[in-house]
């Protein structure tokens, strides 16, 4: 583990305030902040958030003299009550944390282990219940790690704020009591689900400025700020855990939790047009996979063809594909699987660009027919934030689907989550619909399950200037791509990069979805991509979630980006 003697002999030095006091005069104030909103400007710190609530509970945790990081836990927290369809305490995740100086950045991971009792082919004949798709959360110790390594005010200080929302209430945003109302109506069964998260037991429909309460959930979260992150791992909630999986055929034991730990790891590393890259490593596939992707790209001077272009697409298409195709064939949890070094460095990308046709898109196929991956779903959450020192967190956690497996500890309150279907779940068996059954990433006991969250910091010369991420399952990682190229290739303002139509390719399928404004705006590129051999259709709905930051490296201003496709708030100090 890395000691930080600085680091911990200024937490140390300083007094922790009570933050939890000044929350409700916090929410008053930001009414008329005028530097918060969608966009949000400022030379001092800002959290960027699905969720205004949580948002203005991380803005408050800097005002009280937190840094990035105790911003960031806070919000976590909070976005477990306020954004409950993918914020979380019964998760995981991964926090990149770039210290703002010479100091090395670090990735907190936090994604969840397959239980004891889990086997290669546990899901061969099928699921079974959705018990069995829960794996063991990670969300708190890896909150509680970051903490232990970076944080400055006291822990409870973090936690007691999203219990207080979540004992008190709080007015529901218009997507929030869409997504409660989506997640009711399609859950007849599930009676806890309905009383805790249903009003008069999902007799009425949510609407927007109605207050929604979580007695059970505060408490939770009262436990874990009273007596840390051992509360929701051994205790009383361990309890109701095991008992809950008991009732439903899961597989996770009180021992398993008590034997969950987060881990401290190196991020990726990559480099752009002189920019320092940072982004989460194995377990995750972000990482690797966009620093693989832009090494590609960057040699072909993408800008002086435009964004927009036909080539530029094609080229964009072309490095996700090969990315895409090396993230099925190696990658998954590091401490089972060897990774090969070569995938994120220039000369292997080089190799890979003098593949790329000019005219022709290339067959996925022919790349490699033997492997295929596993759908992921499109609910996760993702947030940024900055402190006046130029600290910075990047932080993408996830229940796996929409409101994970949907269900709720019985007297606990949260949500668990169903990342276990993120394990290639039939080994040996391959399909064009998507199954994978490759090795690096089948179900082993202790192993984490491999992820597309992509939290990324750029940095120049130690200093960060941007800071992002997304939702989206195996679309997180273009999402991401796509921004980065936007900001970094292409110079847009972030609100421009933010807002920009996105596209996705993921090898397999061998089809390229995009964004509506794409599809209706450039109909005469896409006509020549479709003769080059893409085949492209329109995205469901919407790409991902990037609520993101960037700095001016010149003025210092910062500038916070909530993005409009779904709900989102930029709260500055
Ligand atoms: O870890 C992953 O990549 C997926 N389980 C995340 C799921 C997801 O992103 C759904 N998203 N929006």
């Amino acid at each position: 583990m890395r000691i930080l003697p600085s680091i911990r002999s200024i937490a140390n030095a300083i007094v922790a305030i009570p933050i939890c006091l000044t929350i409700g005069a916090a929410n008053s104030r930001a009414e008329q902040h005028p530097a918060s909103g969608l966009t949000a400007r400022s030379h001092l710190g800002m959290v960027v958030s699905v969720s205004k609530p949580a948002s203005e509970i991380g803005r408050t945790t800097l005002d009280a003299g937190g840094n990035a990081v105790d911003a960031a836990i806070a919000t976590a927290f909070a976005l477990a009550v306020t954004w409950p369809e993918a914020g979380n305490i019964g998760g995981g995740g991964f926090m990149l944390i770039h210290p703002g100086n010479s100091e090395p950045p670090i990735v907190i991971d936090y994604r969840e282990i397959a239980p004891a009792a889990a086997s290669v082919d546990m899901f061969a004949k099928g699921i079974g219940s959705q018990y069995r798709l829960v794996g063991i959360p990670g969300t708190v110790r890896g909150l509680k790690l970051a903490h232990e390594q970076f944080g400055r005010l006291a822990w409870k200080d973090l936690v007691e704020p999203a219990a207080a929302l979540a004992r008190d209430g709080f007015q529901i945003s218009a997507e929030l009591a869409i997504s409660l109302n989506q997640v009711i109506e399609t859950s007849p069964d599930n009676k806890e689900l309905r009383r805790v998260y249903g009003q008069e037991n999902g007799k009425r429909m949510w609407k927007a400025d109605d207050r929604l309460v979580q007695i059970e959930l505060a408490n939770t979260l009262a436990l874990i700020a009273s007596e840390g992150a051992d509360a929701f791992y051994t205790g009383k909630v361990a309890d109701a855990f095991e008992a809950e999986m008991k009732s439903g055929g899961g597989l996770i034991t009180k021992a398993d939790l008590v034997g969950y730990q987060a881990k401290i790891r190196t991020p990726i590393h990559g480099t752009y047009r002189g920019f320092d890259i940072f982004a989460s490593p194995p377990p995750s596939s972000g990482g690797t996979a966009v620093v693989e992707m832009l090494n590609i790209v960057e040699p072909f001077k993408l800008r002086q063809e435009g964004r927009w272009s036909a080539k530029t697409i094609h080229f964009m298409l072309e490095s996700m594909r090969l990315a895409y195709y090396d993230r099925a064939r190696w990658l998954g949890d590091p401490d089972f699987t060897k990774i090969p070094g070569q995938l994120t460095t220039k000369e292997y990308a080089a190799e890979l660009a003098s593949s790329i046709s000019l005219t022709n898109a290339t067959s996925s196929a022919k790349l490699g027919a033997e492997i295929l991956s596993p759908e992921e779903p499109p609910n996760t959450t993702h947030f940024s934030v900055i402190d006046r020192d130029g600290m910075a967190v990047a932080n993408t956690y996830t229940l796996e689907d929409s409101w994970g497996s949907r269900i709720v500890v019985r007297g606990a309150g949260f949500v668990l989550n169903n990342e276990m279907g993120d394990f290639n779940p039939r080994p040996g068996i391959t399909n064009s619909k998507g199954l994978i059954g490759t090795k690096p990433n089948q179900i082993v006991a202790g192993k984490r399950m491999l992820s597309s969250m992509t939290p990324v910091v750029v940095s120049k010369n130690g200093h960060v200037t941007l800071v992002t991420g997304s939702p989206g399952g195996r679309t997180i990682i273009n999402t991401v791509f796509c921004i980065l190229m936007n900001v970094l290739e292409f110079e847009m303002p972030l609100r421009d990069a933010v807002d920009a139509p996105r596209f996705h390719h993921a090898w397999m399928p061998d089809t390229v979805t995009m964004e509506s404004a794409l599809l209706e705006n450039r109909k005469t590129q896409i006509d020549l991509l479709s003769k080059m051999g893409h085949h492209i259709s329109h995205t469901p709905k919407r790409q991902g979630d990037a609520h993101s930051i960037s700095v001016n490296l010149q003025t210092g201003e910062r500038t916070g980006a909530a993005d409009r496709r779904r709900d989102g708030w930029a709260s500055s100090q």
